[in-house]
């Protein structure tokens, strides 16, 4: 597998201690001094009860979220290191996330919100476009385009979303649950489609899913128990 060929980490967590207030005077513990290390291209699933901290971690992972204590780095950049606006330009250039629910824009079609982190990364409309319109063909969505969200099924609606994870070719793609809410069989397909443009572009993944099939087709499978990874 490329990432066998590659030993650069693209991840590295080491330590990380993450809590949040509960009640008068008591914290629930998410994350117990967590370590983690993927590499360049590795596809590694993230499984665990609902409740364990998933969500959080990758949204500390992704520079999303604080951690009380310990380290993150992407790309062997320190995420702590950086300011706001440089960590919101790191992410547009190098990091791609789906989630659950598409969070696609409603009043934009599917070729615009496709289209919109490369305009952001700062394409002309022309060229942002042609790059929307080349991974929505990927994506199965050509006869999509000018669609707006809610004239597309679920399906289409994550492969869209997945379409603009991936248009700035990121290097890392964050994916919390993006099937969760799919039939087996969609799920399954747009499954197959992210992890196959994962690998074409040597992207690394980190899957969230409750879908013991879908996570054992990556190349790495973790559960997160009692705030650590095993
Ligand atoms: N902002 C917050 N404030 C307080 N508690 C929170 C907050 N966010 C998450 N939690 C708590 O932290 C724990 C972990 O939540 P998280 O969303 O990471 O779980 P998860 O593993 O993603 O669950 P699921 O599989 O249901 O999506 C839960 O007990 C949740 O109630
Ligand atoms: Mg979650």
């Amino acid at each position: 597998m490329a990432f066998e060929n590659n030993p650069t980490p693209s991840v590295v967590a080491t330590s990380l201690i993450k809590s949040y207030p509960h009640g008068q005077a008591g914290v629930i513990n998410v994350l117990n001094s967590l370590d983690l290390i993927i590499h360049q291209g590795e596809q590694v699933a993230i499984t665990g009860a609902s409740g364990s901290g998933k969500s959080t971690l990758l949204q500390i992972l992704a520079g999303l979220e604080r951690s009380d204590s310990g380290t993150v780095s992407l790309l062997e950049k320190s995420m702590h290191q950086m300011k706001d606006q440089a960590l919101a330009r790191f992410r547009n250039h190098h990091l791609g996330f789906v989630y659950q629910f598409h969070h696609l824009i409603d009043d934009f079609t599917a070729l615009e919100n496709v289209a919109l982190p490369a305009r952001i990364k700062g394409l002309t409309t022309a060229a942002a476009n042609n790059q929307a319109m080349a991974i929505l063909a990927q994506m199965g969505l050509s006869a999509r385009l000018s669609h707006f969200p809610w004239q597309l099924s679920g399906g289409e609606r994550q492969r869209c979303a997945i379409a603009r994870a991936l248009i700035n070719q990121p290097e890392i793609i964050f994916a919390d649950e993006p099937t969760g809410n799919l039939d087996h069989e969609s799920a399954q397909q747009v499954s197959d489609l992210m992890m196959s443009l994962c690998r074409l572009n040597g992207a690394t993944l980190i899957l969230v899913t409750h879908n013991p099939h879908l996570a054992g087709q990556t190349d790495r499978q973790l559960t997160l128990v009692d705030g650590a990874l095993r």
